[in-house]
Formats: structure tokens, sequence, C-alpha cells
């Protein structure tokens, strides 16, 4: 039977009690695989002091976790490094964060090249995969190369960044083309599915079909929005619970003659907490009759705390946070209170029910699951007011909202006060429109549509072949590619990347060598010094590849290329490891 086989870097079924890997991807994943006969693969969140390739298996809650442990490097340079530092700043808009560094994109290679390795052996011929984030971007070409022809999914929870900002990062076509061997591309909303259709028609004059489908570098790839949604039943069931019901009574008490006001984020420059403490000072400021009457409780789990950036907005948000207390707080009264630590989905749900005013204010952010849980927690007769950024992809969705520009303290302080002050029949009309939504547009909803539109794929015209990759003599690497010189290129920067920091470029096959056939070649060979030198030829263009091949003529290379006996198993580690 087919099964579903779920990637994402982050595995983690919750429980109950907050654990320390929250976020709106393990939140749906679990929910979403609970239903499925599925498997969950990805990271373990540990480290080992070397690769082994093993992936540990067990069950739970009816579905199987496979998870591999990294080295060290590996985590700093794929998930602190690339993963964090690049893609995560670059695709929230904010390329003032991004650091490129070349030995975070070598980890980033190395370790999708890890996972396809380890994945392989997991997958049988009739599973469908579908993978998670951006994390895993070349995880598809990775297993396409090792020869896997299963359908293959890629959804992105996180916004696809403007052309003119993706075009910043070094090699950004590279990225861009290993997702065109998915079959499926999912984003969270039509903004960022047109963001992402803009680079492929602007940057690399593809070509975007009527009917849902992209093509470019000789592929066609299905695209679609598909946006992302709580498991609805389940959360109304942990709301009705005993523990839901004490910390509401909790919360409700603690704020008896005070309003509450919640937020609920990691703690990540993209929630915009920074902005959002200064217009609740902006609040606090102008509205000097809410003091003493409202109570902002902040919780905030600790994210990605080995990332500079994430140690810095944590340093200045426990800096804001003192502030406004010292500034306003009174023997009896402490305006913000701010907790840095993860919660029980029920807990969380008691005091979502408890708080009038919820504010998700995101600068930018992929959709936020915040919102909708917020919204989904409130009592129907008296239900709070949603503060919600426009910049959070939930907003395409939740329009019954008061809408902000986090940017702007006196607008957000202006929709607390509207909130605070919003008569009950406003309220209630603006809930039922929200949850009517949340209902509709649920995990299963997602996850079906996704799951639907996968199977439902043409197969790919243009499949991802393997390049073939040979040694020729003892110190030589021949790489072959049928995706042409674009895919000599990558598989040549991704040995490089490997293991070599000496990529040549790419030459080109003088027109009229006697070749076979057109397609492309790539070769290796050692300088002077003994270092692998890399050179990529592309058949019939002008140039000189001899020079490149440290002036061994291109007969001699063309006679020495193998074919069946000596290819090797793809990746940048077969090639060069010396
Ligand atoms: P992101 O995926 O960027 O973290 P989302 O808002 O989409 O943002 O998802 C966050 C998820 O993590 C929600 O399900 C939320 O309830 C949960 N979460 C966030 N902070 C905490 C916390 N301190 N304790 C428990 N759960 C939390
Ligand atoms: O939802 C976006 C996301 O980056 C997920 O991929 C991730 O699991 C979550 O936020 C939390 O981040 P992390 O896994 O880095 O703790």
């Amino acid at each position: 039977m087919s099964r579903l086989v779920v990637v994402s870097n982050r595995v983690a079924m919750p429980d109950n009690a907050g654990s320390a890997s929250v976020g709106g991807l393990t939140m749906a994943l679990a929910a979403a695989l609970q239903q499925y006969r599925g498997v969950w693969f990805g990271w373990s969140g540990d480290t080992t002091p070397t690769f082994t390739g093993e992936a540990h298996v067990r069950e739970t809650g009816g579905v199987t976790i496979a998870t591999i442990d990294l080295e060290a490097q590996d985590v700093q340079e794929y998930y602190n490094g690339y993963a964090n530092t690049v893609l995560w700043p670059l695709f929230h808009y904010r390329i003032d964060l991004t650091e490129y560094e070349r030995a975070f994109g070598e980890g980033y290679a190395r370790v999708n090249s890890r996972f396809a390795e380890t994945l392989q052996s997991l997958v049988r011929p009739d599973d469908m995969i579908w993978v998670h984030d951006y994390h895993l971007i070349p995880l598809a070409q990775e297993l396409r190369q090792r020869g896997l022809k299963n359908r293959i999914g890629f959804f992105l929870h996180i916004p696809w960044p403007a052309c003119q900002l993706l075009t910043t990062l070094p090699q950004h076509q590279e990225l861009v083309e290993a997702l065109f061997a998915f079959d499926l591309l999912g984003f969270q909303t039509q903004d960022w599915l047109n963001a992402f259709n803009g680079y492929v028609t602007d940057e690399l004059d593809g070509k975007i079909h009527g009917d849902g489908y992209v093509s470019a570098f000789g592929r066609t790839v299905r695209v679609g929005a598909f946006p992302i949604g709580i498991d609805a039943d389940n959360f109304a069931q942990i709301v009705q619970s005993p523990a839901a019901a004490k910390s509401y009574d909790q919360a409700a008490a603690t704020n008896v003659y005070r309003d509450l006001i919640m937020g609920v984020d990691r703690i990540d420059y993209s929630k915009g907490l920074e902005e959002r403490f200064a217009a609740y000072d902006q609040f606090l400021q102008t509205h000097p009759e809410f003091r003493e009457r409202v109570t902002y409780l902040q919780i905030a789990q600790t994210s990605r705390s080995e990332v500079e950036t994430y140690q810095d907005i944590r340093t200045r948000l426990d800096g804001v946070a003192g502030r406004i207390n010292a500034a306003y707080g009174t023997l009896d009264w402490t305006p913000l209170r701010y907790v840095n630590r993860a919660y029980g989905r029920d807990f969380l749900a008691g005091v979502y029910r408890a708080a009038k005013i919820g504010l998700v204010t995101p600068l930018r952010d992929g959709m936020n699951l915040v919102a909708k849980e917020y919204v989904a927690a409130q009592n129907p007769r008296n239900p709070g007011v949603l503060v919600l950024s426009r910049f959070a992809g939930a907003a395409r969705q939740m329009k019954a909202a008061l809408i902000v520009n986090p940017y702007s303290r006196e607008d957000v302080a202006d929709a607390i006060k509207r909130g605070l002050t919003m008569p009950q029949p406003e309220r209630r009309q603006r809930w039922e429109a929200l949850m009517t939504g949340i209902e509709t547009d649920d995990v299963s909803t997602w996850r079906d549509s996704f799951v639907a539109a996968l199977k439902a794929c043409r197969p790919q015209a243009h499949p991802v072949s393997a390049p073939t990759i040979a040694t020729a003599g003892a110190n030589e690497t021949v790489i072959r590619s049928p995706a042409g010189r674009r895919g000599v290129e990558a598989q040549a920067r991704r040995c490089d990347a490997g293991h070599h920091r000496n990529f040549v470029g790419v030459a080109n096959i003088p027109a009229g060598a006697d070749r076979a056939d057109d397609r492309p070649i790539f070769a290796a060979d050692k300088d002077a010094a003994g270092r692998r030198r890399h050179v990529a030829a592309a058949h019939r263009e002008q140039g000189g590849v001899e020079e490149g091949l440290g002036g061994r003529p291109l007969g001699e290379l063309a006679a020495a290329e193998p074919h069946a006996e000596g290819a090797l198993g793809l990746g940048g580690g077969d090639v060069g490891s010396e």
C-alpha cells in the first residue's frame, strides 16, 4: 500500500508538556500524519561524532518516526548557518541580517545529501514523498540523482521573497533549479506563489502555464497555494479540557480588574516583538486611562539560540520589557509580563480564551498558526479580538481581524484600543467569520488538497537523471549530465562544495570536437600542487577545454571516459575524496 513519507528538518510529535521544538511546522505535521499511515523522517536534534547514516526508527501514535543524528559541524553549517543565517532572514525580507559564508552552503549540500542517502533505503517504490521547508530544498534533486522516481512534493512554510531580494543570494539559480526536481511545489499563499512565478519569468525566462504548471531549466513542475490550518476539531476538544479550564481561571483571576492582551511566539526577529512592545508602550503613553486596566502577557519561547541574531533579539527584548515595566509599573501592576518558556497546548488554549486581545504582529510570516489558535479558543458568546499583521500569510484569509501595519506603532496602538472597546455584537460578527474560515480550511484540508494535487501531477516530462560520475585514471573524474550545461555546473559546484575550494569554472568543448553525443561533460584533474582541479565542459560552444584539463587533449579525456564499469554513486562525497 502506498504510504506518505513526510520529510522535515524538525521531527517532533508534540507532547502536552510543552516541548522545546514548538513551531507551526511540527504542530501541523503531527496533526496531519496522525490520520495517515505515514512515515516521518528528519533530524533527531542530536549530534554524533561521525555520521553513520543509520536511522533510529520508532512508532508513535500510529506514525513511524525515523530520525538521523548529524555531526556538530553539520548542525553549525546547515541548520544554524545556511538555513537560519542565510535562507531564513533572506526569505523574511531581512537581507541586512543575512550572512553568506561558503562553508554554510557546503554544509547545506552535505546534509541534504546525507538525508537522501538514508531516506533512499527507507522509501518504497510506490510511496509518495512530501518534503517540508527551506532546510531541504535540494533533497528531491539528491533523491532523483540516486534514481528515485517517486512522486515528490515540496511545501514551503515560510514566505517566498521578491525576485530582487532572492537575487542577492549567491547561487540563487542553483537553489531554484533544485526545486524543479520536485513534482509539486506548495506555497502558503498566492502572494508567495506569485513571487516565485515572478522569479521564474524575470530571472529564468521560464514559462507560467495557465494550468498550474511552471517550466524552467527544461523541466516542468506543478505549483499551487495551500494555506496551512490548525487541527480545529482537536483544538475545540482541548479548549474544553480541565487543564484549559484551569489555566483560563488562573488567567482570569489574575486579571479580574484588567483586560488581558496576549501574544505567543518563538523569539524571532520576524515576529515583530520589539515593534510590538514599542506599540504597547505607545498605547500606554497615549491612552493613560488604560494604565492599570490592562496587562500584556507575551509568551516567547527561546528559539535557535546558537544563532547570533537570535541572541541579539533576545537581549534587546529583555531591555525593552524592563524599560516598559520601569516606566509604567506600580506596586501592584506589572504592565508587561514577558515569559520565555514553552507551555502545553491545553494551558495555552485556556489563556488564549481569557485574553481580550490576541496580538499577532509579525513583520513577515509564511502563515502564522497562533492567529488561528487564538480565534479557535474563544468563547463564541463573548469572543476576544484578533489584531493581525498585514504581513502574515494568515491575513490573506483572516480578513475579519483588525489588520495592522506592524511597523507603525500608532497603527497597532490604535487597534489595541479599538479591540478593547469593541462592542460585543461586532466582536461576535468578526469572530464568526474568522471561525468559519478556520473550520473550513483546517489542517486536513491542507493535507488532503496537497496530497491530491501531488497524486494528480503529470509525471515529470523531464525527469532529472543522475549525472554520471566516474573515475578516469588515478587523478581524474568525469561527470556527464543530461540536464545540460546548468546541470553540469550545478554538479560541479556540489562536488566543489563537498570537498574542494578550487572549482575553476565552466570551459567549453571546441566546436567540432569529436564526441559521439552532444551532452556536456565535466572533468577534474590535479594541478601541479596536487590539488584537484575541476573543469566543466559544455558541448558545441567556442572555447578551450584543453587548457582547463591541464593541457590534456579532449580526445584523450573522451577515450578515458568510462561508462558502465566506473560509475560511482552520486554526491559530492564520491568525487575526489582523497
Ligand atoms: P512558527 O512556525 O514560525 O513558529 P506559527 O505561529 O505558525 O509560527 O506556529 C507556532 C506554533 O508553536 C503554534 O502552534 C504555537 O502554539 C506554538 N508555540 C509557540 N510558542 C509556544 C510556547 N511558548 N509554548 C507552546 N507552544 C508554543
Ligand atoms: O514554520 C517555520 C519553521 O521554520 C519550521 O520549519 C520550524 O520547524 C519552526 O519554524 C521552528 O523552528 P526550528 O525548527 O528552527 O526550531
